[in-house]
């Protein structure tokens, strides 16, 4: 089976032709058009902006994906669309996009939560086996779940403030650092003292799944306009950062007997969090499987979405589809 995967639910205009053969996944196209010189410019999305861009090149990200697959349009079987959460704007040119399509090619049409498809980007990958721990990072988005199959998840918590990207990108304002803030800030970190600066790691020892990063953020504020090493701050920062969400989801595995955790999200790119989740499971003698998509799929992309369809196979009728901005992941 073959689909066509549309993502535009924040700034990138994202197109993918994936196959499904058996378990195999291979992606046939994988493009992903994004407006970053615009927010460098401006240091952040701004939605109105990012849609407008995104209408301009909805179309030719479609062709060019479908250029690449080297198939003709009648090989594909479905179109799948991330249809939430996200930037209104945004999310109205890919869905809209999508249903036309849809009509026109007469090809079923399946939505997808932009928020599970993240997940699904370990499905390209070593595949995960059930029931397993998710961790989702993203810039607007940090929830722990545990997944008991396709479509059967319980959600065991997530941030009550800022997300981990958020936090990191908010972190890498207050120092100054280029947009994106949170491969800027790994960057430097590269070469700073993590112990240097002894920051919060909020609710790390809460007897709960939730996180809070606004606290952390808070913390820096008052440090980085007197700190003269930044790169010890932001190697602080990324510490602070990776312990939390790696003690959390660890004693989510300890509590619920799970031997695999898949990550997932943009920051899920960072790989400090990645080795030191390694050093972790290994410190502590764990059996566990830790599954990490390569950074191109963890940051918003339509090879996750396509993929996360496969597996939740749920056609709709084209009118009846609606954006919403406000999908979570909780029932
Ligand atoms: O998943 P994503 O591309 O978009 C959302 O759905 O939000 O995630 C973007 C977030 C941003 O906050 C960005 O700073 C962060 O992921 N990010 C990173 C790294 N790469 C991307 N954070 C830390 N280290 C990285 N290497
Ligand atoms: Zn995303």
């Amino acid at each position: 089976m073959i689909i066509l995967g549309i993502e535009t639910s924040c700034d990138e205009t994202a197109a993918a032709v994936v196959q499904k053969s058996g378990e195999r996944i291979t992606i046939l196209s994988n493009v992903v058009a994004s407006s970053a010189s615009l927010q460098a410019k401006y240091g952040g999305v701004i939605p109105e902006q990012a849609a407008r861009e995104q209408l301009k090149s909805i179309i030719p990200v479609i062709s060019e994906a479908i250029s690449y697959s080297r198939l003709a349009i009648s090989k594909i079987d479905a179109i799948a669309v991330a249809f939430g959460p996200g930037l209104i704007g945004s999310l109205l040119v890919g869905v809209e996009t999508a249903k036309t399509l849809s009509r026109v090619w007469n090809k079923p049409l399946i939505p997808v939560n932009h928020l599970l498809g993240h997940f699904y980007a370990n499905w390209i990958g070593s595949i995960p086996t059930f029931p397993a721990i998710g961790l989702l990072i993203s810039g607007g988005h940090t929830d722990l779940v545990l997944f008991k199959n396709h479509g059967q998840y319980e959600y065991l918590g997530g941030t009550r403030d800022d997300a981990a990207g958020e936090c990191f990108d908010k972190c890498a304002r207050l120092l100054n650092l280029p947009y994106p803030g949170g491969p800027s800030l790994a960057k430097l970190a590269l070469q700073g003292d993590a112990l240097r600066f002894k920051l919060p790691r909020p609710m790390i020892n809460s007897n709960n799944y939730d996180f809070s990063f606004s606290g952390l953020k808070t913390a820096v504020s008052n440090l980085a306009y007197t700190s003269k090493s930044k790169c010890d701050l932001a190697a602080s920062i990324e510490q602070a950062i990776v312990d939390v969400l790696i003690t959390k989801t660890i004693r989510a595995t300890q509590a619920f007997h799970i031997d695999q955790i898949m990550i997932a999200g943009g920051v899920a790119a960072n790989e400090k969090l990645v080795a030191d989740f390694k050093v972790e499971i290994k410190n502590l003698k764990l059996k566990i499987n830790l599954h990490v998509p390569s950074a191109n799929l963890c940051t918003d992309n339509a090879a996750m979405i396509a993929t996360a369809a496969f597996f939740n196979y749920y056609p709709v009728e084209p009118v009846t589809l609606q954006s919403d901005p406000n999908l979570t992941l909780t029932p």
